[in-house]
C-alpha cells in the first residue's frame, strides 16, 4: 500500500491499478444516489482528485454524504483510468474523516473573485485561483535564483533595516523608537525601499551580485501595481554600462518566462481561462521578439503625436520632462509597439540621484522596462561614478550626503562602473499570470488601510 500525494496519483501512470491512500480536503460532495462522488485535493497539485463511492464498498457509506467542504479526510482505494482521456480517479475501500469542517465554510465549489478572496484572505490557499498563482511565484522565484546562479552571481542578503532612502522619494516607512533610548543612536532607521546602495558595494568586490528580497513603500497609490510591501530582484554587475544591461534583462526575463512557462503550463492556462485572456500564447510568442529599444525623447514625440490624432489620456500634457502614468507607459508598450519597451536615458530630474548623466548634460543612462498590461516592471540603471558629480547631484536634489558618506565613498576605491536593475517581482507575475491586481499576486498583500492577515 502506498502513501502518495495527488499530485502523484493523477500523473504517475504506474499507479493505475494500484492500491494507495490519500489524505486531503474534501473540494466537492456530490450524492447521485447510487453513488457519492468526493472530489479532494491536497494542494500538490491544482487538479482534484474525483473519489468513486459505492455503497457495497464502504461500510460508512450514508455518513460519507455528510462530508463537507473542507474537512479532511483520508481516503483508500484503487486507482482507475477516468472517463475523460488521461484522467484519474479513485475507486474508494475506506473513506475516512479525520477533522470535519464547520458548516459555514466560506468557500463553495464555484470560482471566487479575487475582491472576495482577499476578505477571506486565511483560507484562500484552499481556492484553486490561489493556488495556482502561488505554484507561477514559486515557479518564477526558483527561475530567477536558477538564471543567476548559473551565471555566476553571487546571492547577496541586503539589509531590511536601514537608515538611508535609496529612491530618494521620502517613501521610508520609519521604525518606531525609544527616544530616550534609541536604539540606532542618532540615525532614524527605516524599512528599506531598495537593495541596490548595499548591492552595489558587494558588487565592487564580487563583481556580479544580486538581492532578492522584500521592499516597502510608504506610496498612498490605491493602483492596481501598487503594493507597500513588495519583493525585489536586483541585480548589480561591475564593468557593464547601460546596453549590456538591458541584454542581460532581456535574457534573463526570457529565460524565466520559458521556464515558467515549461513548468506552470496547467496553471496559466487555468488563469487564461479565468481572465479569459491569453498570456500563455503571447509569452510563447514574446521569447522570439526582441524587446523594443525607445529614447524617451522619442517617446515623447510619439505620445505628443497620439494626442494630436485623437488619442484621450486622462492626463494629455505630454511634454520632455513628465514623468509618464501608467497610461502612457501601456499605450507605448500596447498600442503602439505591442512588445515590451525599454523605455531610456530620461531626463534627470525625475530619476534618482545614483543614475550616470549622460554627455547632454540632460539625460541620465537609466532604462525602464514596459511590458503590455502592467506597464513599468523593471526599473534600472548604469551609476554615476564620478566621486564629485554624484555628490553635486546629491545636493542639487536636497539629499543629505552624510548618512550616504558610505555610499559615495565606493567611488574612491577602484570604481571604474557598474549597471543595476531592480525586477518587481510581483509585476512580473502579474504579466505571466495575466491577474490584474497586483494585491492577488502576493499571500497576504500589504496596501493603504489593510494589515487585518
Ligand atoms: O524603479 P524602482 O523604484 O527602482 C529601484 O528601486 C532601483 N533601486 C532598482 C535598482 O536599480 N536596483 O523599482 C523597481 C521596480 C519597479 O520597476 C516596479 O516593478 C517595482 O520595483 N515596484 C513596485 N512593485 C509593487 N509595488 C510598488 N509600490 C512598487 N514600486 C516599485
Ligand atoms: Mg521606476
Amino acid at each position: 500500500m502506498r502513501h502518495v500525494d495527488i499530485a502523484k496519483a493523477i500523473k504517475d501512470p504506474k499507479l493505475i491499478g494500484q492500491e494507495v491512500t490519500i489524505e486531503a480536503w474534501v473540494k466537492f460532495n456530490r450524492d447521485s444516489g447510487k453513488i457519492i462522488f468526493l472530489n479532494i485535493n491536497d494542494g500538490t497539485t491544482i487538479k482534484n482528485l474525483q473519489v468513486v463511492c459505492k455503497p457495497d464498498a464502504l461500510k460508512n457509506f450514508d455518513q460519507i454524504k455528510g462530508f463537507r467542504l473542507a474537512s479532511a479526510v483520508k481516503v483508500k482505494g484503487t486507482l482507475k483510468q477516468g472517463r475523460e482521456p488521461g484522467s484519474v480517479e479513485l475507486a474508494a475501500s475506506e473513506v475516512k474523516m479525520l477533522k470535519l469542517a464547520a458548516e459555514d465554510y466560506p468557500l463553495q465549489n464555484k470560482e471566487h473573485s479575487n475582491e472576495f478572496l482577499r476578505e477571506i484572505a486565511h483560507l484562500k490557499a484552499r481556492a484553486t485561483t490561489t493556488q495556482a498563482i502561488q505554484r507561477v511565484r514559486t515557479e518564477l522565484a526558483y527561475a530567477i535564483h536558477h538564471f543567476f546562479h548559473t551565471k555566476g552571481f553571487i546571492y547577496m542578503a541586503s539589509p531590511i533595516i536601514t537608515s538611508n532612502d535609496c529612491e530618494g522619494a521620502g517613501e521610508n516607512f520609519i521604525i518606531k523608537d525609544d527616544p530616550a533610548n534609541p536604539f540606532f543612536g542618532s540615525a532614524t532607521a527605516s524599512l528599506t525601499v531598495s537593495g541596490q546602495l548595499n548591492a552595489e558595494s558587494y558588487a565592487l568586490g564580487m563583481k556580479k551580485v544580486y538581492t532578492f528580497g522584500p521592499t516597502f513603500r510608504a506610496e498612498r497609490s490605491h493602483t492596481n501595481r501598487h503594493l507597500a510591501e513588495f519583493w525585489m530582484v536586483e541585480p548589480e554587475i561591475s564593468f557593464m554600462n547601460l546596453r549590456q544591461l538591458m541584454l542581460v534583462i532581456e535574457q534573463m526575463f526570457k529565460n524565466v518566462v520559458s521556464k515558467v512557462l515549461d513548468k506552470c503550463k496547467d496553471e496559466i492556462e487555468f488563469l487564461n481561462k479565468k481572465y479569459n485572456n491569453n498570456t500563455f500564447e503571447i509569452l510563447t510568442k514574446l521569447l522570439n521578439r526582441k524587446f523594443v529599444r525607445l529614447d524617451y525623447a522619442k517617446a515623447v514625440d510619439i505620445l505628443k503625436e497620439a494626442v494630436a490624432i485623437g488619442h484621450k489620456f486622462e492626463d494629455n500634457n505630454i511634454f520632455f520632462g513628465k514623468d509618464f502614468g501608467a497610461e502612457h507607459e501601456r499605450y507605448l508598450c500596447e498600442q503602439h509597439f505591442q512588445a515590451p519597451v525599454f523605455l531610456m536615458n530620461f531626463p534627470k530630474e525625475i530619476k534618482a540621484f545614483y543614475m550616470k548623466a549622460n554627455p547632454d548634460g540632460k539625460t541620465v543612462a537609466a532604462c525602464d522596462l514596459l511590458v503590455p498590461g502592467v506597464g513599468e516592471i523593471v526599473g534600472g540603471s548604469q551609476r554615476e561614478d564620478d566621486y564629485n558629480k554624484i555628490v553635486k547631484r546629491c545636493q542639487d536634489m536636497n539629499i543629505n550626503p552624510s548618512g550616504l558618506q558610505w555610499y559615495l565613498d565606493l567611488r574612491k576605491y577602484g570604481y571604474f562602473r557598474s549597471a543595476g536593475f531592480g525586477l518587481g517581482f510581483e509585476r512580473f507575475l502579474m504579466y505571466i499570470t495575466g491577474v490584474d491586481n497586483v494585491k492577488d499576486v502576493i499571500p497576504f498583500p500589504r496596501f493603504e488601510g489593510e494589515l487585518r492577515f
